[in-house]
């Protein structure tokens, strides 16, 4: 098997050397391609921060493994590592945080031990990074929840817990104040709990999971979040075992898979061979797993647990009274430890099943047609209109142009009701939501776009959202107050 390696920026050559000689002496049967990518290509004047080469390799391999890549500093300049991950849509980014001896934790001190499963929506949310200003005052961010994007990542996360035999699978949100975009995460997650019976699914709101998860961590076992979620979470988590530096990551895809350390190329202390290849090297052995490569993975993952065990460290972490290893040594003394076994959490080994990837090329975008088909009906609009004038004046102006379809129901300012009733206590900015809803008579896409068209004759009219209905479902929030 081939698979392409991108060494990366800063720290990233020294440790993904460390990690692929430790592969080597294991006699991991994988071959290497190296491809061009990170800030040194993006230098070169590749704006994506990779050759054309090195994206038709990735393409044709099916599985790369990176070191931390620098952003380029700018506006306007997207993170490469972001780019990779959205442009092959590996659409789960599945993160494993174990407590590991000899990385000391309020946690490994108090004798509990930790071993969680973060899996995190890795294409949508905020992370579209679909934003405008709609005056200057006022940015919007858009953040898209699709059903086929929760479906295909939420499939995934059962099917991974099952296979893994997870004692629970847990789905953290905010629905109970994002109804729709969370409410719809939580919807397909309780859709495809009921296809494994078996697995202990349930919910929790990600604010009481973060208290939940620094009081009583043993208590979780795989946790499925929304993209930004899912980014601040499992930060949390690497905290509890120890840091990024013992945090590895996996993005998943249907067709093309990335493994990377989750901490950056550490570009203080870059060219000195001192960083600690851990995180690398367990997104190695995640890769490994993937691959079906069992019997490797579990030798070079009980060696690093021996030698974590011997209290042998690099300089970030472990006891600053004893002598820290270089980059090099540290790899040197987890080869030197092959065979050996850990005196706790020892991964046992089993024959390799190499997997067959699936190196087709996509002909067509399968999410694309819904399966669901409720009926759809337009109840009316959203205008987000800009004043500097008080609620009372904005609803004056707005009354004058509903017509014969529409009538003026409410205004909000930043999700509050100001009018027709509300509080002078409401501060508001200067982007009003005019509701406007139908009367009893069917309304168009075309009719919204003439309200639009009069009421512009007031305001600027910086945006609209159609009021729409599916079946007997409200797909539109109601302000809060309204
Ligand atoms: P960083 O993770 O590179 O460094 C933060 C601190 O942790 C530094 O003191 C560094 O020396 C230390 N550190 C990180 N990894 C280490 C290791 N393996 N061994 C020992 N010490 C280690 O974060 P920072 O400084 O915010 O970002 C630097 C660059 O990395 C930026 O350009 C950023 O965009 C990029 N980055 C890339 C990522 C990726 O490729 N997935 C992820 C995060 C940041």
């Amino acid at each position: 098997m081939k698979i392409a390696v991108a060494k990366g920026d800063g720290i990233g050559p020294e440790i993904m050397d460390a990690v692929l000689h430790i592969f080597n002496a294991a006699k991991v049967p994988l071959t290497y391609e190296f491809v061009d990518m990170g800030k040194w290509v993006f230098d070169k004047g590749f704006s994506t921060g990779m050759t054309p080469d090195a994206q038709q390799a990735i393409e044709r391999l099916g599985v790369l493994f990176k070191g931390p890549m620098e952003t380029p500093k700018g506006k306007g300049v997207k993170s490469i590592n972001v780019t990779a991950r959205k442009v092959w849509n590996t659409y789960a980014n599945k993160r494993v945080f174990q407590t590991l001896h000899g990385v000391d934790t309020v946690f490994s001190k108090a004798g509990i031990p930790i071993r969680l499963t973060i899996l995190r929506e890795n294409i949508e949310d905020t992370y579209g990074g679909i934003e405008h200003m709609l005056t200057q005052d006022v940015a919007v961010s858009r953040r898209m929840i699709t059903r086929p994007g929760c479906m295909q990542f939420l499939r995934y996360c059962f099917n991974m817990a099952d296979k893994q035999g997870a004692r629970r699978i847990t789905c953290a949100h905010k629905a109970n104040i994002m109804k729709l975009t969370d409410g719809l995460f939580l919807e397909c997650f309780n859709e495809i709990a009921r296809e494994y019976p078996h697995l202990k699914a349930d919910d929790v709101i990600v604010d009481d999971l973060a208290m939940k998860l620094v009081t009583k961590p043993q208590d979780f076992d795989v946790i499925c979040l929304t993209n930004l979620q899912g980014d601040i979470l499992s930060d949390l988590c690497a905290g509890l075992v120890g840091g990024l530096g013992f945090a590895p990551s996996a993005n998943i895809g249907e067709f093309i898979s990335i493994f990377e350390a989750v901490h950056g190329t550490a570009p203080d202390i870059a060219g000195k061979n001192i960083a600690n290849p851990t995180s690398l090297l367990l997104s190695g052995l995640m890769m490994l797993r993937h691959l079906g490569l069992w019997e490797q993975a579990a030798t070079i993952e009980n060696a690093l647990l021996h030698t974590l065990e011997q209290g042998i460290h690099t300089g970030d972490f472990g006891d600053r009274s004893t002598v820290s290893l270089n980059t090099t040594e540290f790899a040197a003394a987890i080869i030197a430890n092959f065979g050996k076994l850990p005196a706790t959490s020892a991964v046992l080994s089993q024959p390799n099943h190499p997997v067959e990837l699936q190196l087709v090329k996509p002909t067509e975008n399968h999410m694309l047609v819904s399966p669901t088909h409720a009926h759809e009906t337009i109840n009316g609009v959203d205008l987000f209109v800009e004043s500097a004038e008080q609620p009372g004046a904005v609803a004056e102006k707005c009354l004058r142009h509903p017509g014969a379809h529409f009538t003026l129901t409410s205004l909000s300012n930043r999700g509050t009701q100001v009018w027709p009733t509300g509080s002078v206590f409401t501060n508001c900015a200067n982007v009003y939501t005019a509701r406007f809803e139908k009367k009893d008579v069917p309304v168009t896409v075309q009719s919204v776009l003439d309200l639009c068209a009069r009421v512009s004759a007031d305001f600027k009219v910086c945006s609209y959202e159609l009021l729409l209905q599916y079946g007997d479902t409200r797909g539109y929030s109601l302000a809060q107050g309204q």
